[in-house]
């Protein structure tokens, strides 16, 4: 269904529950699902009411990620202070039951990965949000590239925290076929853990081995293309739809709340309006933002 798209700061305010009138007036663009403010994220984030969203997905800028228009070199002190400052409200902004998911990826320094992306997670914890899980996000085809001592960067982390230990989840909302062919159903006998059971005397647990059911939940290792749609405003890091739209049905039911405070492309938003959540997204650049409407007509 092609959304309903709405002048710059014709708004509803019911529609985004609590947000404050003030931060919605201003939206550069908005649906009947939500709104893109074109500021500071951390401006935004300081006039949201406490326990507001019901997930906050992100990509912000890779560390020493020079090519943004803004002047900003995203060093390791932008992390330290700025970027703990966002998390900071994104854990007083996230409603109890709500999730964070963090796309990020350390870059190489001199032929060493930089450690960020792990302390990245202790720095959140230490913050008080709880670690869920770290989700692997593997690309088939990586950018090309050609080093002397590294391979091509194929793997980027997702990493869900959440505000409290009774995190929502919905997996039934991500069901994908089971690969329960011939071939596979004799390689998985063979496991370790299943070889026990399939070949004990009483055969328990034979018919689940053998035989799933059609639809499987999916596991953490999510095997997804890079984007390679036209990318008209040369933005240098954008994540494929795919990528929010898993989290957004994982996490949240149809109506809830999803925020992205670096939402470049406006990416997450375009998954969100496709899955019927309500959305808030903030860039700082309004150069990224310009293609939104044409991404909200065609849906990616
Ligand atoms: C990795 S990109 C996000 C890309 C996005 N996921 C997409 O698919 O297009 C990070 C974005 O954060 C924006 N940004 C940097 N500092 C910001 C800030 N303080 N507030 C809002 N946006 C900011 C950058 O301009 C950049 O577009």
């Amino acid at each position: 269904m092609v959304p309903q798209i709405r002048r710059p700061g014709a708004y509803h305010r019911h529609q985004m529950g609590s947000l404050p009138e003030s931060s919605l007036a201003s939206a550069a663009f908005s649906t009947d699902l939500g709104a893109l403010i074109l500021d500071d994220c951390l401006s935004l984030l300081c006039q949201v009411p406490d326990n507001t969203f019901d997930l906050v997905m992100t990509s912000p800028p890779y560390d020493g990620q020079p090519k943004y228009g803004n002047g900003e070199r995203y060093e390791r002190g932008w992390y330290e202070d700025k970027f703990l400052k966002v998390t900071g409200e994104v854990l007083r902004t996230l409603k109890p039951h709500g999730s964070f998911v963090l796309n990020y990826r350390s870059r190489r320094h001199q032929g060493e990965r930089g450690t960020l992306q792990y302390e990245l997670v202790l720095w959140l914890r230490d913050q008080g949000f709880k670690f869920c899980d770290d989700f692997v996000w593997g690309k088939p085809s990586p950018p090309p590239g050609r080093w002397k001592r590294h391979l091509k960067d194929g793997v980027e982390y997702c990493f869900q925290f959440a505000k409290s230990a009774d995190w929502q989840f919905f997996p039934e909302h991500c069901l994908r076929p089971a690969r329960w062919d011939r071939k596979d159903v004799e390689r998985r006998k063979k496991l370790p853990h299943n070889y026990d059971r399939v070949n004990e005397p009483s055969g328990q647990g034979r018919r689940r081995v053998q035989a799933g059911p059609e639809m499987v939940r999916p596991s953490t290792l999510l095997y997804m293309e890079p984007e390679f749609l036209p990318n008209p405003t040369e933005h240098p890091a954008r994540f494929p739809v795919e990528l929010p739209s898993f989290f957004i049905k994982l996490l949240t039911e149809p109506g809830q709340l999803v925020f992205d405070p670096f939402g470049g492309t406006c990416t997450t938003a375009v998954a969100a309006e496709k899955l019927d959540r309500r959305w808030l997204t903030c860039e700082i650049d309004e150069r990224y933002t310009v293609v939104l409407s044409e991404r909200m007509k065609k849906g990616r």
